[in-house]
C-alpha cells in the first residue's frame, strides 16, 4: 500500500478523546513490555504498575544495571535483557519502545512483524520512508500502531484545542514556541529531531494542518552535525506562520507556546506549576485613517487575561491508558502511525533545509 503525500496532508487526527469508534468486544490484556529502561523508559513502568492494567509487565534493557534498578523499584516486574524474548512472549501483547531515535525503526519493525501492538516513543523514526514503511505494515498486520507525542495527552495542549477550535481567540496568525534548557545532550539527533518534535506535534495538533514548506537553520558547538541549537519556521496555509526555537544551551528552562489569533492571544508556559494556559483578551485592528495622510491607524486592545482551571493528569498516564484501550478495542490511537509520520516528514524536512542553509522546504515534494 503506497502512502500518498495526501495522506499527509489530509485532515489531521483530531485531538485527544475526540475519536469515537464503534464499540467492540474487549479483548483480554495478557503482558506489556517496555523496551529501553533509561531516562524516560521508567515512566512508562510506573504508570502501567499504577494501572494494574496487564497481567504481566516486563521491562527490557541492554544493561543489567538498569533493569537492577527498575526491578529494586517495581519487583513484581520481569526483567530481561534480550529482546528476543520479548518477541517471542506470546503473552506480550504490547510493547513500549523507548530506546535512543536510531533503533526506533528496526525494533518497532520487528514488534509488528511478530504481531505485537507498539507505542515509539517520538520521533516514531528517523527518515520519512521509514515511519511510512512502519504504517503500511501496521496496516497489514492490522496492528496498533502509536506514536508517544506525550504533550497531545497533556491537559494544558488540550486545553489549547478547545479554545481555538471553539474560535474563542478568532483565526489563527502566527505561532512561538521555545524549548530551552542547559543539555540533554543526545547522542543519535540534533536537538531538532530532540526536543522540536513535542513543538510540532503540538502544532499540527492545534491547527489540523500540515505546513507548506519548513525552513531550519541551527548550529552544532560541541559535536558535529548535532546541532545543539535550532531555529525551524513553518509555513501553514492561509499565511499562518509558526517559529519553533529549540536548545540544549540556554541557562534556563524554558517551555512557552504563544498562540496569536485575531482576537485574542494565548500563552501555555509548561515550565508553570500551576495556570499554565492564559488567555490574553488582546488584538489589534487596523481602521482607515481618515486625515489628508490616508495611512492606517492601528487600534490595540488591551483586555483582562483569564486563567481557565485545568485539571492535570500525568500526560503519559493518559497515553498508557490510551495505549491499553486501543488494544483492548482494536481501536486507532488518536496519535497514530499516521500523526507520527506527519510530524516526522517536518523532521525531515527541517534536516533537509538545515543542510542546505536555511532555505525552505516544500512538503509536498516527492524526496
Ligand atoms: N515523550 C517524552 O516526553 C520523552 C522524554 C524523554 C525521552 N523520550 C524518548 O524516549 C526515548 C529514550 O530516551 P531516553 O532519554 O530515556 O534515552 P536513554 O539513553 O536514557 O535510555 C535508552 C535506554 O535504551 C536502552 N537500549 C538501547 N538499545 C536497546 C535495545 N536494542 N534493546 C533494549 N534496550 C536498549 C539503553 O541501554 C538505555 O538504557 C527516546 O526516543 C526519546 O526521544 C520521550
Amino acid at each position: 500500500m503506497k502512502l500518498e503525500i495526501a495522506d499527509l496532508n489530509g485532515t489531521l487526527v483530531p485531538a485527544n478523546g475526540s475519536v469515537k469508534q464503534a464499540p467492540a468486544p474487549a479483548r483480554p490484556l495478557h503482558g506489556l513490555a517496555v523496551v529501553g529502561m533509561g531516562y524516560w523508559g521508567p515512566n512508562w513502568i510506573r504508570n502501567f504498575c499504577s494501572l494494574r492494567c496487564a497481567r504481566r509487565l516486563v521491562a527490557c534493557d541492554l544493561s543489567a544495571e538498569r533493569l537492577e534498578h527498575v526491578k529494586n523499584l517495581y519487583p513484581g516486574v520481569e526483567v530481561t535483557q534480550k529482546f528476543e524474548d520479548v518477541l517471542h512472549d506470546s503473552n506480550i501483547d504490547g510493547v513500549v519502545i523507548a530506546t535512543p531515535v536510531s533503533t526506533h525503526y528496526q525494533l518497532a519493525r520487528r514488534c509488528l512483524q511478530a504481531d505485537k501492538a507498539v507505542v515509539v516513543e517520538k520521533p516514531l523514526a528517523m527518515s520519512r520512508a521509514e515511519a511510512a514503511d512502519l504504517v503500511r505494515l501496521a496496516r497489514l498486520r492490522d496492528r496498533v500502531l502509536m506514536a508517544g507525542h506525550t504533550f497531545e495527552y497533556s491537559a494544558p495542549v488540550l486545553k489549547l484545542h478547545e479554545l481555538i477550535s471553539a474560535g474563542e481567540i478568532g483565526e489563527v496568525l502566527y505561532i512561538s514556541s521555545v524549548r530551552a534548557n542547559l543539555g540533554l545532550f543526545q547522542q543519535d539527533v540534533n536537538v531538532v529531531w530532540d526536543l522540536a518534535t513535542h513543538d510540532i506535534s503540538i502544532i499540527l495538533m492545534l491547527l489540523g494542518q500540515m505546513p507548506e514548506a519548513v525552513s531550519c537553520q541551527g548550529q552544532s558547538h560541541y559535536r558535529r552535525e548535532i546541532e545543539d541549537v535550532a531555529l525551524i519556521t513553518l509555513y501553514l496555509p492561509r499565511n499562518v506562520i509558526a517559529f519553533v526555537h529549540v536548545s540544549w544551551l540556554d541557562p534556563n528552562k524554558i517551555r512557552r507556546t504563544t498562540i496569536v489569533g485575531s482576537r485574542r492571544m494565548l500563552v501555555y508556559d509548561d515550565t508553570a506549576l500551576q495556570e499554565k494556559v492564559r488567555i490574553y483578551d488582546r488584538s489589534v485592528s487596523v481602521q482607515p485613517y481618515y486625515d489628508n495622510y490616508g495611512e492606517f491607524q492601528y487600534a490595540y486592545r488591551y483586555g483582562d487575561i483569564h486563567i481557565p482551571r485545568i485539571e492535570e493528569i500525568e500526560p503519559i498516564k493518559r497515553e498508557c491508558e490510551h495505549f491499553v484501550d486501543c488494544i483492548r478495542h482494536n481501536h486507532t490511537p488518536v496519535t497514530d502511525g499516521l500523526n507520527g509520520l506527519r510530524v516526522v516528514a517536518v523532521l525531515e524536512a527541517a534536516q533537509q533545509s538545515l543542510r542546505s542553509g536555511g532555505v525552505a522546504v516544500a512538503l509536498g515534494e516527492d524526496r
